[in-house]
């Protein structure tokens, strides 16, 4: 069958096309259906089956004879280390860290959260929790103390793994100091926490509260898998959202284990015993899908990979471990070949290992640029397909059906909408709308399996952020369009979501930050397009009355805040100091305005601008920050 069969198919009986997806799942008893309408918009899948993450992900490729496949490589370019873990040795790992949180209280449906960097134990950490149906809750390691709280409050642990420590280049990046504060700052507090100490730096245990990784392992029975229900969650993670505090995202045990492994072979093209990399952080959705669930649940053989793509030694890493591991299909996000692209225009490292095993290459996590695709195209001779999805849905909404049928590439579109999910553009009033034209990018309800049923304690909020505006749909927060042969273009997210390096994060977040300083009276963040990292937040600040210290201390004070209070990974670092914010008549900040101006684009003056004279002040200060230049 080709895409368009396979899509019909699907179309024309959701319930069975789900039902057979579903066979190739193992569940302690089968649903008796698939999908569950929980009433008003609301909707799960599998609810009635019970089934296990953690046995479908390891248990049962080591019953199938298997366990001597490698499951997991951690190719750590930063410690200069390599280590294979195989199937069967990931089962005893998980089954005893399982014991060992279960003799220390954990149970089905309680949260762990797991603060850790890009080490084989993060996955085991996250398995383990699956195992004893505890629902973990990772959190990135470049966040900082106040966001981990944050997180902390909201999931409410009785346990926190972490890592003694996490390395970035040239960095050693401090866990536990970090966690230390951040259960100070919450309040909630854990019962325990368990933490893996790395040579690189090893931390202080806290008596009676901080347990060590191996130390609290020894003499424990190891766990069993615990059956849970369809719709028991496996996982929360927190993603930015609209200001104020993230959003955790549920996700659903039964139907994360069906449309995961679906995408496995139809959209990534592997075959159980294949090596698939997926080059992000287990903190993302794409770490928690497709460096953790996907490739396990699917039997492939998954890689850990703690490097950065330039500079862990050089721009030749990523084709360095493809040809040394025998990667078949890898998933990067573009801002990664940017980098690499700069280092390297020519491609020459390509040239030095054999990446023949190699048959496909996956962008997601922004909008990938033609400049930088075809540069991938040329310098690998490799397709290059663009992929578009979200937290929320944690798989593919639009992409290539590689294992179904490669279909021909538009550069600029990430290609067709996967089964499940019905895309439609719409109008303000919610009126779908014609091929060629833009609008508001929405997904009929209900969503397919392994999407996000709700959000962890926000019902409310859920149905307010994705099911309110736009009745019977789901707001995807993206705008964009679908040409004449169906195939979706991303334009721009329509809230304050800006993407920094394939990482979400929320300007309205770092203006809450801003104007927590002391002399900042208002404040604007906007997202201004980077060469090399997608988009940078930049923020404007305008002082209270009577503030006269000089203006560059003032900005390191509060470059200096949102790494503090958000973390590094916001990149933060441009910020003016100005005397007025331009506004419409009813006081809304023209922050679309002054994207345009930053990027020296071409825009109308909104015709309901107080004065718009500030906007020449605007771009003064974006000229001197090496904006608005054109
Ligand atoms: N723990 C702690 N700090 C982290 C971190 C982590 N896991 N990840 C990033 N940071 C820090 C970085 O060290 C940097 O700190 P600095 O300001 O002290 O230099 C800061 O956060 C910003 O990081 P980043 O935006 O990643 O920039 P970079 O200059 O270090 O690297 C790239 C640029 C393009 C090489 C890098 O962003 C990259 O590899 N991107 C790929 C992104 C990706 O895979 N995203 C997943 C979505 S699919
Ligand atoms: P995240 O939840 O971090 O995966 O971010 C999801 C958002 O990133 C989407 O809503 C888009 O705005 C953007 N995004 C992800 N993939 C793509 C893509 N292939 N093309 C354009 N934008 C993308």
């Amino acid at each position: 069958m080709g895409y368009q069969e396979v899509y019909e198919s699907w179309k024309s009986d959701p319930e069975g096309f789900w039902m057979q997806q579903a066979e190739a799942i193992d569940w302690d008893q089968k649903p008796s259906k698939a999908l569950f309408e929980v009433g008003d918009n609301l909707y799960e899948w599998f609810s009635d089956g019970q089934t296990n993450t953690c046995w479908n992900a390891v248990d049962r490729h080591v019953e199938a004879g298997r366990g001597g496949q490698v499951a997991i490589i951690h190719d750590s370019p930063i410690t200069g280390t390599l280590h294979k873990i195989t199937y069967a040795e990931l089962r005893n790992r998980v089954a005893r860290l399982a014991g060992a949180l279960r003799a220390k209280g954990i149970e089905k449906g309680d949260r762990v959260i797991i603060y850790m960097p890009m080490v084989p134990e993060a996955l085991e950490a996250m398995l383990a929790c699956a195992r004893l149906g505890a629902i973990h809750s990772v959190v990135f390691g470049g966040f900082a103390a106040n966001e981990l709280a944050v997180r902390i409050d909201d999931a409410k642990p009785k346990a926190i793994v972490a890592a003694s420590c996490g390395l970035e280049p040239g960095r050693v990046v401090h866990y536990k100091p970090l966690l230390d504060g951040a259960i100070e700052q919450a309040k909630h507090k854990p019962d325990f926490c368990v933490i893996f100490q790395r040579e690189q730096e090893v931390a202080h245990l806290e008596e009676g509260r901080d347990h060590d990784w191996h130390g609290f392992q020894y003499g424990v029975e190891p766990a069993d898998c615990v059956p849970v229900e369809g719709n028991h969650p496996a996982y929360i993670l927190h993603t930015s959202g609209t200001t104020g505090a993230p959003k955790g995202v549920i996700r659903h045990t039964g139907g994360h284990l069906v449309a995961l492994n679906w995408t496995m072979k139809n959209i990534y093209n592997v075959d159980p015993g294949d090596v698939f990399w997926a080059a992000s952080d287990v903190g993302w959705v794409v770490g928690h899908s497709y460096i953790c669930y996907a490739p396990l649940i699917h039997g492939n053989t998954t890689i850990v990979f703690e490097g950065k793509p330039v500079g862990t030694p050089d721009a030749g890493t990523f084709w360095r471990v493809i040809s040394e591991h025998n990667v078949r299909s890898f998933f990067t996000a573009p801002t990664a070949f940017r980098a690499v692209k700069r280092d390297d225009p020519k491609g020459e490292y390509v040239g030095k290992y054999d990446i023949s095993c190699l048959k496909a290459i996956y962008l997601a996590g922004e909008r990938a640029d033609p400049d930088t695709i075809e540069w991938a195209q040329k310098v690998t001779g490799k397709p290059i397909y663009d992929h578009w999805w979200q937290t929320e849905t944690g798989w593919t909404i639009a992409g290539m059906p590689a294992g179904i049928e490669a279909l021909p590439v538009k550069i600029g579109s990430p290609s067709v909408p996967m089964p499940g999910y019905d895309v439609q553009i719409l109008d303000e009033a919610g009126h779908p709308m014609k091929p060629g034209e833009l609008g508001a990018i929405a997904v009929k309800l209900p969503l397919p399996p392994g999407t996000l049923p709700t959000l962890w304690n926000a019902e409310d909020r859920f149905r307010k952020s994705y099911l309110s505006h736009f009745p019977g749909y789901y707001e995807t927060g993206d705008a964009g369009m679908i040409d004449e042969d169906g195939y979706l273009y991303i334009m721009a997210r329509t809230d304050d979501v800006i993407n920094v390096a394939g990482h979400r994060l929320s300007t309205g977040g770092m203006e809450e930050v801003l104007a927590s300083h002391p002399d900042v009276a208002e404040c604007a963040v906007i997202g201004v397009t980077d060469e090399l990292k997608g988009q940078l937040p930049m923020g404007f600040v305008c002082l209270t009355t009577g503030v006269n210290r000089p203006h560059d201390e003032i900005v390191k004070e509060c470059v200096k805040l949102v790494r503090d209070k958000i973390g590094p990974v916001a990149a933060f670092k441009l910020c003016a100091v100005v005397d007025r914010l331009p506004k419409t008549r009813s006081g809304k900040i023209l922050r679309a305005t002054m994207v345009k101006i930053a990027d020296s684009e071409e825009f109308k003056l909104p015709a309901t601008i107080d004065d718009p004279a500030i906007l020449d002040e605007i771009k003064v200060a974006l000229q001197s920050m090496g904006y608005a230049k054109g």
